[in-house]
């Protein structure tokens, strides 16, 4: 059981509790001063064993405009984990010393790990390739401001479908919303996996699988841009063939719509030609921004808001079988229970999502 109010996938809330984060954003983003003392005297710790600017230092900055104080580690290798101590260790610790923990972590399901062993809530702010709930509350709310709705969008989804956990959570949400399309644009190598397509389906949205911007552009409400990014794959070589694939440039602009916006969750490296910057329809530094207000919002709901009591691990325990996918923190996490939801013919691992076929 645990009674916190964590954030590992974006799941834990309600599409009206989404809603209500959102709108708590848009309010404190036109007010923020009458939020700077909301969070006088807590402390919120940030753990990032993974590179990142955008995401923990707009958690860092929303809690100190909160009026609260921060504690953690951007580089593990100052931290004991240089020294071999495990994730559950560390986590059991920090979160005593702390209201929230946000965590980034390269391997998928350590959200999930270390929520199951912290005194405090847990915030997932990125769990290798698999989910980033954050910026999809940041992507909700920069849609909200931009285009005023979340509903009958038409969405096109560019680059690293395969690895890129910020679309991953992107697309669960926004099929929980009335007529969204997708336009899935990918070569077959990084397409989106079957088990998210199969979250469209389950939930009635639409969506198409094409290899060009040049196809789908005309036809968008938003295009989302991602990178390519290099720390996913196995092998550089296919990094090396995948990496230029796609480039969204001024030229290309000319067939968008003139409401259409550009999205990116950042950083980008060259997948958006810095000329369309100028382009009033490029929202990924707007979008930046409101990650900031909508973290505040996300740190005073959790704050604020009564515990769910809610199990973590609902599945079954098999302790002879390991999750298939090498990235999986149960792989390295020796400690963790194996736990997995029974489909059937397949196991699906309540870490990671791998589909396991039995
Ligand atoms: N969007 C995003 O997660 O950016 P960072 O990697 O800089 O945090």
């Amino acid at each position: 059981m645990n009674n916190f109010n964590n954030l590992v996938d974006m799941d834990d809330y309600t599409v009206p509790q989404w809603n209500e984060i959102i709108g708590l954003a848009e309010k404190i983003k036109a007010n923020p001063e009458e939020y700077s003392e909301k969070c006088r005297g807590k402390i919120m710790a940030t753990l990032f064993y993974e590179p990142s600017t955008r995401t923990q230092m707009s958690f860092q900055a929303a809690m100190i405009r909160l009026g609260g104080n921060i504690i953690g580690f951007d580089n593990p290798g100052n931290s004991s984990v240089a020294k071999g101590e495990n994730l559950k260790d560390t986590i059991k610790i920090v979160s005593t010393y702390s209201d929230i923990l946000v965590m980034r972590h390269t391997q998928e399901g350590s959200a999930k790990a270390a929520a199951l062993v912290a005194d405090c809530h847990v915030i997932n702010a990125g769990d290798g390739g698999h989910l980033h709930p954050t910026q999809t509350l940041t992507d909700l709310l920069t849609l909200k401001c931009e285009l005023g709705r979340l509903d009958n969008l038409t969405v096109g989804l560019c680059g690293d479908l395969k690895y890129g956990r910020t679309v991953h959570s992107l697309v669960k949400a926004l099929s929980c919303y009335p007529n969204n399309k997708f336009v899935l644009i990918s070569t077959p190598d990084l397409a989106l996996p079957s088990y998210i397509k199969d979250v469209i389906r389950a939930r009635g949205s639409e969506f198409t699988e094409v290899n060009t911007i040049d196809e789908a552009i005309k036809d968008l409400d938003m295009l989302y841009m991602t990178r390519i990014q290099r720390e996913r794959f196995a092998d550089d070589s296919e990094y090396e063939r995948q990496k230029d694939v796609y480039c969204l440039t001024k030229a290309k602009m000319q067939y968008a719509r003139k409401d259409m916006i550009v999205m990116h969750p950042l950083p980008r490296v060259n997948e958006i030609e810095v000329a369309v910057d100028d382009d009033p329809r490029a929202a990924y530094f707007r979008q930046a921004n409101n990650g900031m207000y909508v973290r505040m919002a996300l740190i005073l709901y959790t704050m604020t808001r009564e515990p769910k009591i809610k199990p973590l691990l609902v599945g079954e325990i098999h302790k002879d079988i390991a999750c298939t996918n090498p990235k999986c923190v149960t792989r390295t996490e020796e400690y963790l229970p194996h736990s997995f939801i029974n489909r059937g013919d397949i196991l699906v691992c309540e870490y990671c999502d791998e589909r396991i076929l039995l």
